[in-house]
């Protein structure tokens, strides 16, 4: 059976099960709230590379971070899919649940997806509370993507040996509105990272001072221990 005909069937008979941890009792322990921050943009854009950036300065401010990659999701959750269309809304969808899952476990979770329908990353958005949703828009021409070429998929895409490939044969729909964009196209990946973690401090999903004061809190405890 495909995802498609098994998500048609509504399950019945299931009963939602609260976690005992509250958000607010995670948050106090770990100094910052869930969040998702969606990276997206054009193959090549920097989405990898700025998600694996900023969550070393998060991880090095010691909050709870994990980054969801298109290339290594695909090698497992979604493997059975393709990049027409239908399959790439699956994929999002699929991500989108994911993320949520680190959002309740209190995770900054950083996602690097092309993403490149509008109304898929808005059903992802709509699944979020305010504020614990940051869409990043890395901006880079298809031109500079395909002159970077990384994965050498670009060209082979131009000699049509990718179907479907985001930009040359398949759509990107720009983000109208997103929290952020970035000009990864021409600014250094250092300078983007530190306007990405300054709109995650921004919108309050973490404060510096919370962390330092939360771990002087748990270092005074384990001194208190000994
Ligand atoms: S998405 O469109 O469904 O969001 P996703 O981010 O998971 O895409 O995967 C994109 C990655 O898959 C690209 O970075 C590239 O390495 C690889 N890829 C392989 N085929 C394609 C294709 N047809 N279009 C875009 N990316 C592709």
């Amino acid at each position: 059976m495909s995802f498609n005909e098994s998500s048609q069937s509504v399950p019945t008979n299931l009963i939602w099960h609260h976690s005992v941890v509250t958000p607010d009792q995670r948050q106090l322990r770990s100094g910052h709230k869930g969040a998702v921050i969606w990276f997206t943009g054009l193959s090549g854009s920097g989405k990898s590379t700025l998600a694996r950036a900023v969550e070393e300065m998060l991880f090095q401010c010691g909050c709870q971070t994990f980054v969801l990659d298109g290339d290594n999701v695909r090698h497992g959750l979604c493997r059975d899919l393709t990049f027409s269309p239908k399959d790439r809304q699956e994929n999002i969808r699929r991500i989108g649940e994911v993320a949520k899952l680190f959002v309740e476990s209190g995770t900054i979770v950083l996602t690097a997806f092309i993403s490149p329908y509008r109304a898929d990353r808005d059903a992802v958005r709509s699944m979020a509370a305010e504020n614990e949703f940051i869409e990043i828009f890395c901006s880079a021409d298809l031109q500079i993507c395909e002159s970077r070429d990384v994965k050498g998929l670009y060209k082979k895409a131009r000699n049509g040996e990718i179907p479907e490939f985001t930009g040359i044969t398949s759509p990107y729909e720009v983000p109208l509105s997103p929290e952020l964009t970035v000009d990864s196209g021409s600014a250094s990946s250092r300078d983007c990272a530190d306007l990405i973690v300054k709109e995650i401090i921004r919108r309050g999903i973490y404060s510096p001072d919370l962390i330092k004061k939360n771990s002087s809190d748990i270092d005074q405890n384990q001194n208190g221990r000994k």
